[in-house]
């Protein structure tokens, strides 16, 4: 079901213009960063000048004197470069979080925007790796590798500049191995970019299986399903082991190739230098300091391969994260801006509807039907006859494929789909909770709403009673998802959460699980005042709630197959007549178990 779309590549180019962005409201802070690194490297450059002249100045004229004041210029050398180094590191660190929080919340707020069908198709787990890890290495390239970038080419050429001013023929002899070190760059850059990119792809999968399997550790422990998952774990982290020790390899054998033809420059220096000492072409203060001076300079080349390492990682990282920015957000499907009044009356019209989730694969066919404000339409049907895939395209979860659905009298696909929502109360058929407060969820759909709103909406959803019993009371963490509250609370809760909301009209998707029989009778009550004077749309598992509807619509494979009241539809003998029977046994059964006065059936 999930899929893992093979991310576009994405160029040099495209990822210096998209990801530099990121660095311009920051430009100050970059200049300093910058800035305080060259300064860290500069007085670093002093050591090696400071050492020549202490043997050739010093030690060979016998200058005592000025050992100490060497002594002392060499400690001010050093302390400088600690000091500027510690401000240099204060500043990245902050600049680079800033680039991190700027970019996580744009990739969190695309994504929050993407249609639902997208959630679909994506395990969160791996979603949660672009965000986080995915973020943090393109930053580390906008931040640190920017820093790197350009305190490296300069230091490269300050010492290239002094090398050549100390001598043309050994700077020349020095420099041989570069060829090497660009050849070797480029057959990196080549060979570790496919690994870094199957690396990302076997971290986010990781993280999906980690995210389903706590999400499922009731399943797991129930079906004794440890060491399966313990197995399927493995599996999945042994692939990550594979896909990294493959761009370790490539590391490996990389760096230590580069380092050794870099020192392969210091022995020719040598075999070239120590001559010229003899010959008197040169001091010893001078050979030292030459050699001094060109471990400088190939430190920071041997830091290019750091470079275009993280360059490596961070260009299969912003495919990823540039496949997720490129997808068109959910705002782009409507195609006007005038949003409704405050609140519409709720006429709602769908008008020959057709939709799948999948090319070929029809839900639903041909829907039409029209409902009056405050009228309140049940829907009936087996399972997987598109009850809920109705109600999606009414929330504009996913659009029609042909066909269009209208609000008082406007065509859905031309609002703004907040204001589309905002006139919108759904109860799911699984009521969700959020990690928090029971208070936090009852507001989470008005979260300005007065203390009294709040205990009222409570109040008519038949849930303060087992609030206030709570030892925190409104306070009480609900933990991941509400696990802490059971099945009844969490809807009963939902239900208050909707009432606040106070939207003109109410989708009700009813739980299919069973609830006790007065847990029941308050959830219906909880139900019959949300629904008042509301335009509803009830997906109907209980005999109460599809009788009590102005009208019910049977599906049946996608199709409306019968419409009309409940007595009409009873007299029709059809397919209604068989759902209403077979259900009605059901609930007889149930009753016999835990007998119930409350429920009316009489009628029946
Ligand atoms: N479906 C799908 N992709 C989804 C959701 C549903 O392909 N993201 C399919 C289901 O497999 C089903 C059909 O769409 O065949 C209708 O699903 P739904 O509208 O959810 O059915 P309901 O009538 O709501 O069924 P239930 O009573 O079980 O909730
Ligand atoms: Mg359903």
């Amino acid at each position: 079901m999930t899929q893992y779309t093979t991310p576009r590549t994405v160029n040099v180019t495209e990822f210096m213009q998209r990801t530099l962005v990121y660095l311009k409201p920051y430009r100050i802070m970059a200049a300093a960063n910058i800035l305080l690194a060259m300064l860290t490297i500069s007085f670093y450059f002093m050591y090696p000048q400071i050492t020549q002249y202490i043997i050739d100045a010093v030690i060979a004229k016998r200058q005592e004197s000025m050992i100490i004041p060497a002594a002392v210029a060499l400690t001010g050398a050093f302390l400088l470069h600690a000091v500027s180094n510690a401000l240099r590191i204060a500043v990245n660190t902050r600049f680079g979080q800033k680039v991190i929080l700027d970019m996580r919340r744009d990739v969190y707020d695309h994504l929050l925007s993407l249609p639902t069908g997208f959630f679909d198709r994506h395990a969160s787990g791996d979603l949660m790796t672009r965000i986080i890890d995915d973020v943090a290495s393109v930053q580390r390239i906008l931040t640190d590798g920017v820093e790197r970038a350009l305190t490296t080419f300069m230091s490269i050429l300050a010492v290239l500049v002094i090398l050549l001013f100390k001598s043309y023929s050994l700077t020349a002899l020095a420099l041989l191995p570069l060829a090497v070190l660009t050849a070797g760059a480029l057959w990196y850059t080549f060979s570790a970019h496919p690994g870094y990119r199957s690396q990302r792809r076997e971290i986010g999968k990781l993280n999906a299986l980690i995210m389903d399997s706590l999400q499922g550790i009731r399943q797991i422990k129930a079906y004794g399903r440890e060491e399966f998952e313990s197995i399927r774990f493995s599996g999945q982290a042994e692939r990550l082991r594979q896909s990294t020790i493959k761009v370790m390899d490539i590391w490996a054998v990389y760096t230590p190739s580069m380092t050794f033809a870099g020192s392969l420059g210091t022995v020719l220096v040598l075999w070239a230098g120590t001559p010229m000492v003899m010959h008197g072409q040169l001091s010893l203060g001078e050979l030292v300091g030459f050699l001094f001076y060109l471990g400088l300079f190939y430190e920071p080349v041997g830091r290019i391969d750091g470079l275009n390492q993280m360059v490596q990682s961070a260009r299969a990282s912003s495919e990823r994260l540039f496949t997720i920015l490129d997808l068109d957000t959910e705002r782009k499907e409507s195609t006007g801006n005038t949003p409704f009044p405050e609140k519409v009356l709720g006429d709602v019209r769908y008008e020959s509807v057709s939709f799948g989730y999948k090319e070929g694969v029809p839900v639903l066919k041909n829907i039409s039907l029209h409902a009056a404000p405050g009228e309140k339409i049940a829907l009936a049907g087996s399972t997987g006859a598109g009850k809920t895939s109705m109600v999606n395209l009414l929330l504009a979860f996913y659009r029609p494929v042909s066909g269009k659905i209208f609000i008082d009298s406007r065509d859905i696909s031309s609002v703004p789909i907040h204001s589309l929502r905002k006139q919108i109360s759904l109860v799911s058929q699984e009521p969700f909770l959020f990690n928090g407060t029971i208070r936090d969820n009852l507001l989470y759909g008005q979260l300005e709403a007065s203390l009294e709103k709040m205990l009222a909406a409570a109040d008519a959803a038949n849930c303060s009673a087992f609030i206030e019993a709570l030892p925190e009371g409104y306070e009480t963490l609900v933990g991941e998802r509400g696990v802490m509250l059971s099945s009844g609370e969490k809807q009963r809760i939902s239900i208050a959460r909707a009432l606040l909301k106070d939207a003109p009209v109410i989708i009700l998707d009813e739980a299919t699980a069973s609830v006790d029989n007065a847990t029941e009778q308050l959830i219906q009550e909880a139900l019959d005042r949300l629904m008042k004077n509301r335009t509803s749309f009830v997906i109907a598992h209980r005999l109460n709630t599809i009788s009590n509807a102005d009208r019910i619509l049977v599906l049946h494979h996608g199709e409306i197959v019968e419409e009309g009241t409940h007595t009409e539809l009873l007299n029709k003998q059809g397919r209604y007549t068989r759902f209403w029977m077979i259900r009605n046994e059901q609930e007889r059964v149930a009753t016999q178990v835990w007998p119930n006065e409350t429920m009316d059936k009489e009628a029946f």
